[in-house]
């Protein structure tokens, strides 16, 4: 890795932080470890333990450091969120007092070229957070026109799916596509800015491809999931998000879990039933203060969701049941 690329300012650090409520001697799971900026706050606040996972070996080098830094009270796995529950059984633990969450890609890997994320650095078509599975290369390759045009439109929210789907797959048969600048190229063709100061154009597209490559909204369920089957009562879940439809999966995770119907928001009254409550979600999203978003860009579009275990038992429920058809 680049040395420049060795970097990534947390973000909502502090509310997060707040969020937890962290206390001395209690145990905390740091879901995204990334460059470590949410472990090494909690370690400095309190004599409490955490444990990180992540599912990018290139966090290891920091991960060591806290090791040798705070000894037994940290301790780091290579792991994704679908494994929560295997992680801490394999380590004898029944309970956590406090998880963390902070979806999505940290800006060493967005800045990284040869990690292929980003549609402004010129490097191979890759996109995979660990290192199994296609690239994005691959997946462009082979992919159907209309199943790349549903992968646009459901994981990017991009209204011109249809039409960037169809310029990558012609431009594809005439040479193969396989850096990130040539498909920011294809999508920019396909999808030309209509203001200056317009995000990327292919902002939504590189977006899609990179949520649907790393299966990102069934692992934030089954995180959330293993997260609050994990949690202590009274022990916080908190996420931050970065854009709107992870964000939605968030919100209606915490609504069923606290006993509102969220797929039915549309037609019915919420009716509430905190017997059967086994989170209570903070009432609203908190965002970052404009000081923040001037020092940090990438805070822009954060918002961080918190709930708080009660002592029910939570209730199985699927991403379908929260209004998200499975799609692949
Ligand atoms: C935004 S960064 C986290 C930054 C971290 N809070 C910090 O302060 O440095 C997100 C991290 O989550 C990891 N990640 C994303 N999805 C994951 C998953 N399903 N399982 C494990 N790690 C994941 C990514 O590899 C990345 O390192």
């Amino acid at each position: 890795m680049n040395e420049e690329a060795l970097n990534h300012t947390p973000v909502l650090l502090n509310e997060v932080i707040n969020a937890i409520n962290p206390q001395s001697g209690k145990l905390y799971f740091d879901a995204t470890f990334g460059w470590g900026g949410y472990s090494e706050k909690l370690l400095d606040t309190c004599a409490c333990k955490v444990i990180a996972i992540d599912q990018d070996p290139n966090v290891k080098e920091k991960a060591s450091e806290l090791k040798k830094k705070y000894g037994d009270r940290f301790n780091f796995i290579e792991s994704k969120f679908s494994e929560i529950t295997a992680v801490l059984k394999k380590m004898g633990i029944n309970k956590v007092d406090g998880f963390m969450f902070d979806i999505g890609v940290s800006s060493m890997q967005l800045d990284t070229s040869d990690r292929g994320f980003s549609f402004n650095k010129e490097g191979p078509l890759d996109m995979r957070m660990n290192s199994s599975g296609k690239t994005a290369a691959e997946l462009i390759s082979s992919i159907q026109e209309e199943t790349l045009a549903d992968i646009i439109y459901n994981y990017g929210d991009e209204r011109k799916s249809r039409k960037i789907a169809k310029f990558i797959i012609e431009q594809r048969s005439i040479s193969p596509i396989q850096t990130t600048l040539q498909l920011a190229d294809i999508v920019s063709k396909a999808n030309p800015k209509k203001k200056f100061n317009q995000k990327h154009p292919a902002t939504k597209t590189f977006q899609a491809i990179r949520i649907y490559l790393n299966d990102e909204f069934n692992e934030l369920f089954n995180g959330l999931a293993s997260a609050e089957k994990a949690l202590n009562e009274d022990g916080r879940l908190c996420v931050v998000t970065f854009h709107s439809t992870e964000d939605r999966i968030v919100k209606n995770y915490f609504s069923k879990s606290s006993g509102v119907d969220s797929a039915n928001y549309k037609n019915l009254p919420s009716i509430k039933n905190d017997s059967q409550a086994s989170l209570i979600p903070f009432k609203k999203a908190i965002k970052p203060l404009e000081n923040e978003i001037k020092m940090n860009t990438r805070a822009r579009s954060a918002k961080l969701r918190y709930a708080t275990k009660t002592s029910s038992i939570p209730n199985n429920f699927s991403l379908e049941d929260i209004g998200f058809k499975e799609f692949h």
